[in-house]
């Protein structure tokens, strides 16, 4: 059986004052013995004081972004050290806002997976196709070269095994609209299928998340397919109460 697991993606959103909020209420709606991993994604520089408000509760911490240097002459970046340092367990990586506005390719993003495995954090490896791209039948070959640069080399297949997928079709990322639970276990079943040619214990166990225009009214019929292990959440992980429904949708 795979743990479901629900991250919350603020992406660059908040203040101290709402971010204190809302880890507030999510603290305790959560409460113990949840039935989903839970992790809150703040930007960098709301880390540390969202760690601390986290104390005492199962909520873990995950950062969006990492660079995939160690440390020194890198101005601006955030290195998997630092990282470890402020409490974070999980990074955001290859996101469909990176890959588009950053220029992040797939080589870099596979860079970026296997840094981070060595460093002793946890992947959230995100893989989705544009709209063009699933209008034109491309859909299994966009999330297929997604995958294949790590699942073909040795170390990115080693650090698969600490890895979550998340699956976020591009074009349900904040629009409203979200695919269809058929349409996202058809490439979960993907995903799942893909792993298992290099490695069927990992695809067994490795969980994949659903990401799109995720909200507390369509979690349940989402996370019911076999194949969605849970959820990377956006716009809804800046509201307390529909953040917990997704939650708590994931059994
Ligand atoms: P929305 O839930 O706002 O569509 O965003 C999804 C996402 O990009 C999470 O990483």
């Amino acid at each position: 059986m795979r743990k479901p697991l629900v991250a919350g993606n603020w992406k660059m959103n908040g203040s101290r004052e709402s971010a204190q909020a809302l880890v507030a209420g999510i603290k305790e709606g959560v409460g113990s013995g949840a039935t989903a991993d839970v992790v809150i994604c703040p930007p960098f520089v709301y880390l540390s004081e969202v760690k601390s408000l986290l104390s005492g509760s199962e909520i873990a911490l995950g950062a969006q972004n990492v660079s995939h240097r160690g440390n020194g002459a890198y101005t601006g970046e955030i290195s998997t050290s630092m990282l470890l340092d402020v409490g974070c367990e999980y990074v955001i990586l290859g996101h469909s806002e990176r890959r588009a506005l950053y220029g992040e390719d797939d080589a870099l993003v596979a860079e970026k997976v296997i840094a981070l495995n060595a460093a002793g954090l946890k992947p959230i490896l995100c893989v989705g196709e544009l709209l063009g791209e699933r209008e034109s039948g491309k859909t299994e070959a966009v999330v297929a070269r997604q995958l294949d640069v790590l699942l073909n080399s040795v170390e990115g297949l080693a650090a698969l095994q600490n890895t979550v997928i998340a699956y976020e079709p591009v074009w349900a990322i904040g629009t409203g609209m979200t695919a269809t639970p058929e349409q996202a276990q058809d490439v979960h079943a993907f995903i799942r299928q893909r792993i298992a040619s290099k490695d069927a214990a990992l695809a067994e166990k490795i969980r994949i998340l659903y990401g799109g225009s995720v909200k507390g009214s369509n979690a349940v019929e989402l996370f019911a397919k076999q194949d969605i292990d849970g959820g990377l959440i956006g716009g809804a992980s800046l509201q307390i109460d529909d953040f917990l429904a997704i939650c708590h949708a994931a059994k």
